[in-house]
């Protein structure tokens, strides 16, 4: 199996799955002319998030990497109309480019973008005692994984869900002697979840337009 067939199942599932989305697609071209990365979540996989959050009746939202803000509206559009989105985003320009699609996507008032360090943003959520996530995705600066799972559990409650992205990331989490941070971060990040007793967490592989990498999926059991 190469890329070219996982692009190809790809383009057939959302074509299927995720059919012509203008505001989906809007987002992408203003975050390309942007200049941003292509690091979003693919179609498939926003729409995983999204059907992930309405399973769980998620109505408080964290995401920890807003970018352009794909994954952000794939979340908020799982929200009821009261229900409420925090983001947050270290790079000014990535933030304002969120806003902008966050605003075209009708999804304003649902959701705020927290500029700065995730590890300040969260540090300052924690000290005003913000009350707990139902839902918090954790896809921002890799070697931060640990700290970001160590804040998720503090604003977390029994029921929340915990998603990490880019947790394969081409086999690289193998590699125990690696000396890229972004691979250690995930590495301890995984043993986290798998050792930490408030929580039941698993892995999944996944490939696709994004290539070959995976999804950790956790649900907080117990205070
Ligand atoms: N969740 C997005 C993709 C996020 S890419 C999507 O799927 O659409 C990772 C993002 O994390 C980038 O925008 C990057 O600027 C941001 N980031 C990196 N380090 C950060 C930090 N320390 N605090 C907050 N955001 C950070
Ligand atoms: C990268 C980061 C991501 O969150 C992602 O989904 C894909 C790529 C990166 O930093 O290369
Ligand atoms: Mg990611």
């Amino acid at each position: 199996m190469t890329q070219e067939t996982w692009n190809a199942v790809d383009d057939y599932l959302t074509a299927h799955f995720v059919p012509a989305d203008p505001t989906m697609e809007h987002v992408l071209t203003v975050s390309q002319n942007a200049g941003l990365p292509p690091h979003n979540v693919s179609p498939t996989q926003g729409k995983l998030l999204m059907l992930l959050a309405r399973m769980h009746g998620s109505r408080r939202i964290l995401e920890i990497g807003t970018l352009g803000g794909y994954s952000t509206i794939w979340l908020a559009r799982a929200l009821p109309p009261d229900g409420h989105l925090t983001t947050l985003e270290i790079d000014a320009t990535a933030a304002q480019v969120a806003q902008s699609n966050i605003d075209h996507a009708g999804l304003r008032d649902r959701t705020a973008i927290h500029v700065g360090a995730a590890l300040e943003s969260l540090r300052a959520m924690v000290d005003n005692d913000e009350p707990p996530f139902d839902l918090i995705f954790i896809d921002a600066d890799k070697p931060n994984n640990p700290a970001y799972l160590d804040y998720a559990l503090r604003l977390s409650r029994r029921g929340s869900v915990i998603i990490g992205d880019n947790v394969i990331r081409d086999g690289a989490v193998l590699d125990s002697d690696s000396d890229d941070p972004r691979v250690q971060g995930v590495r301890t990040f995984n043993e986290q979840l798998a050792n930490e007793p408030r929580l039941s967490a698993t892995a999944i592989q996944t490939v696709g337009s994004k290539g070959y990498d995976g999804f950790a999926l956790a649900i907080v059991i117990a205070d």
